[in-house]
């Protein structure tokens, strides 16, 4: 059923998405695509949450491996405030600043330090929002974070209140679009009668289809859909979908991405990684064209 979601038609019906073309076979899906429908990115982005902050050594490879994504052409970054309490916002902001005009670092709000060094809690409350928001600013070094993602939705507070900073910070130009983290179907819909999303980003991979629905949701709404966890799941992989990843020449982590690149136009996976050699490997990913039968060989072999 999905296969027909990357048909050319369908992808043609997509204003927001440059269409590939077949060639021989293969799917060709678009490299890049817009967020908020006016923002162009490379699809393949870059996650940050594993660039270590400390010890200094590790800081300055954590700054390496930074500058190399943007130099590999990746221009879409993901961090958050959880990512050591700002310090991975800082991290990228001394590897990357004066950024270059098409990179769109994203981070994310709405967590909280609890007493215990790492206890960490969900805080939607609008002035905790607003605090985060301020320090991610002087953190990152701008003027204007371009997207802006709620890390978790607070259960405690209205959903209405926590999308209601967001457009407060929006209306002042603190933030340009707004995304959600890990919500539902119903709660991007129900935040979407605040404020218009511009990006999901919820735990998904080959190997875990859990928020299907909420990747159609978005398909059908033109809303990126950034996927978390895209590629650890693929060093344990199936024997078969390692065997058919080598048949490729590629590796589990080449062919996990790649399928996602395939599996829907609004997806923008983020992996992350420390090692300069797996994100050249993760970079090169983007460039392995799959055919309709390869695709539909990993949904056999998934489901068996
Ligand atoms: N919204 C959320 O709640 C949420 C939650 C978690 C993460 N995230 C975001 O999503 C991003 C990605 O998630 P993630 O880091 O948890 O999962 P991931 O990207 O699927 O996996 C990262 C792990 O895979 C390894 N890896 C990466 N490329 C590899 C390759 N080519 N070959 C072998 N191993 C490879 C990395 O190790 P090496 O360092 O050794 O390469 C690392 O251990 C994070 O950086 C963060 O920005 C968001």
């Amino acid at each position: 059923m999905w296969l027909n979601l990357i048909s050319d038609q369908d992808l043609r019906r997509k204003a927001a998405v440059t269409v590939g073309a077949r060639a021989k076979g293969y799917l060709m899906p678009s490299s890049t695509f817009f967020i908020g429908g006016d923002r162009r990115v490379r699809r393949l982005g870059f996650g940050a949450m594993r660039l270590a902050t400390s010890p200094e050594s590790a800081r300055e490879a954590s700054i390496t491996v930074a500058r190399h994504a943007v130099e590999r052409g990746i221009n879409l970054i993901d961090t958050a405030h959880l990512y050591g309490w700002g310090a991975n916002e800082e991290l990228l902001a001394d590897a990357l600043h004066p950024y270059p005009e098409d990179l769109l670092i994203t981070t994310k709000i709405g967590i909280t330090r609890s007493s215990g060094a790492d206890e960490m809690s969900i805080n939607g409350r609008p002035e905790v929002l607003h605090a985060q928001i301020d320090r991610a600013l002087t953190r990152l070094k701008v003027d204007s974070i371009e997207l802006l993602q709620l890390h978790r939705i607070d259960s405690d507070i209205p959903l209405s209140d926590q999308m209601g900073a967001l457009r407060q910070a929006q209306e002042a130009g603190k933030v340009a679009k707004i995304g959600l983290s890990e919500v539902t179907v119903d709660q991007l819909a129900q935040a979407r009668q605040t404020v218009e999303i511009a990006s999901v980003q919820n735990r998904y991979s080959m190997f875990d289809r859990t928020h299907e629905p909420v990747l159609e949701a978005c398909e059908a709404a033109a809303i990126a859909f950034l996927p978390w966890r895209p590629v650890a799941e693929a060093s344990g992989a199936h024997a078969d979908i390692t065997a058919l990843a080598s048949e490729l020449g590629a590796t589990n982590t080449q062919l996990s991405l790649a399928w996602l690149l395939h599996r829907s136009p609004v997806i923008l996976p983020i992996p992350g990684t420390s090692s300069i050699a797996h994100l050249d490997e993760n970079v090169a990913a983007a460039d392995l064209r799959l055919s309709a039968e390869t695709l539909e060989r990993i949904e056999r072999l998934i489901s068996s």
